[in-house]
């Protein structure tokens, strides 16, 4: 039990303008809108620009945020931002962030937890929080998968879009109805090659030979994940509920990272939580990473259907493998 409560002030997002559709896509690989729409329920996603880098989307992403949050800049204690396709191996995306918003003398850091990293970012803030070591946190889900993916496979290329989503976490006052009520994350190292960007590392430095044999780019076994992903989300939203005493009935929106319709479909089904208390807009973005959960949770605010009070189950899975819940009151 810490001292304080956390709890989510509010959210902000973002996404390139440029929009790339299955019709695009067909142009590009040997696949159609039908085959995209029944497997995936995508429809389009945003591109970020050549010149365009994580940085970029997350900084307005941030504005937006912060904005929204009534918290003034100087008051911002830490930034944390989830990404696997950051401006650079370092220095860290959240440095830049922390520079682009001119703030000083804070503590700025990345994660890396693949498409789980936004949740991530949420229970490491909570702790801070909770602990009194900080009363603003700025928490950032940014990704361009985009340009790090083989454009020649159809696997995984129809697949991603590019977009940011941020939320400033707060102290909960005494007053506040708004609270971070749990957070669980969890991973399983021994099934890391089933997703990953191989090269690049220290295990296989940038040479032409990995450059030519495209191990820059995300490699990915769906079909292994789609399992995984399911039962993952479950597991970690099903143990939230229970160790708060309640039900899948008391959740008023289910946020669920934005992967495949299907498995959004099948995890629904799982919970016993009608579609209508979930979050969906893949169709309009793909699978934006870590963004996608932010992403949705600001769209779902800002078009009124998340109000203040509501409780609200976000989950995700991605690259590790990693997957995890937040359990909040708006
Ligand atoms: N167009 C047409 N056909 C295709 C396409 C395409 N774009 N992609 C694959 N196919 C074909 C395959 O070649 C295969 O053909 P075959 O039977 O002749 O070999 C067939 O469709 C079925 O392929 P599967 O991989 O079994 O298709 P599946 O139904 O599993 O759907 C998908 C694939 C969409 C990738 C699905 O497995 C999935 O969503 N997995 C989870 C992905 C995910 O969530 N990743 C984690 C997050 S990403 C991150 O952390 C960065």
């Amino acid at each position: 039990m810490g001292l304080y409560f956390a709890k989510f002030s509010a959210f902000g997002s973002y996404a390139p303008a440029k929009i790339l559709t299955n019709q695009d896509l067909e142009k590009m690989v040997d696949t159609s809108d039908e085959w995209i729409r029944t497997r995936t329920g995508m429809v389009e996603r945003h591109i970020a620009s050549k010149e365009e880098a994580a940085s970029d989307l997350a900084y307005q992403a941030a504005l937006n945020a912060i904005e929204a949050s009534q918290v003034r800049y100087k008051e911002i204690d830490l930034i944390i931002v989830a990404t696997i396709s950051g401006d650079y191996p370092f220095p860290s995306t959240a440095c830049i962030i922390q520079h682009k918003l001119g703030l000083k003398n804070i503590p700025a850091f990345d994660i890396s937890a693949g498409c789980t990293g936004f949740i991530y970012a949420c229970d490491v803030a909570r702790q801070y929080i909770e602990n009194g070591i900080a009363r603003h946190i700025l928490v950032i889900g940014v990704e361009i998968v985009t340009k790090i993916t083989n454009w020649t496979d159809r696997n995984t290329c129809v697949l991603f879009g590019d977009a940011s989503g941020a939320a400033v976490i707060s102290r909960s006052e005494p007053t506040d109805i708004s609270r971070i009520i749990d957070t669980k994350i969890d991973a399983d190292g021994s099934q890391g090659n089933f997703l990953m960007q191989a090269a690049g590392g220290s295990r296989l430095p940038a040479s032409h030979e990995t450059v030519d044999a495209n191990q820059h780019t995300v490699y990915m076994e769906g079909n292994r994940i789609f399992k995984n992903a399911i039962k993952s989300m479950y597991a970690s939203s099903d143990e939230l509920l229970r160790r708060n005493n309640l039900s899948p009935a008391d959740l008023d929106w289910v946020i669920p990272h934005q992967a495949n319709l299907r498995i959004i479909k099948a995890l629904a089904d799982k919970m016993k939580v009608p579609m209508s208390k979930v979050i969906v807009n893949i169709q309009k973005y793909g699978n934006t990473s870590s963004a996608t959960v932010p992403l949705a949770t600001d769209e779902a605010i800002r078009s009124k259907k998340i109000r203040r009070g509501d409780i609200m189950l976000l989950t995700s899975f991605g690259a590790g493998l990693t997957w995890g819940s937040v359990l909040a009151r708006y």
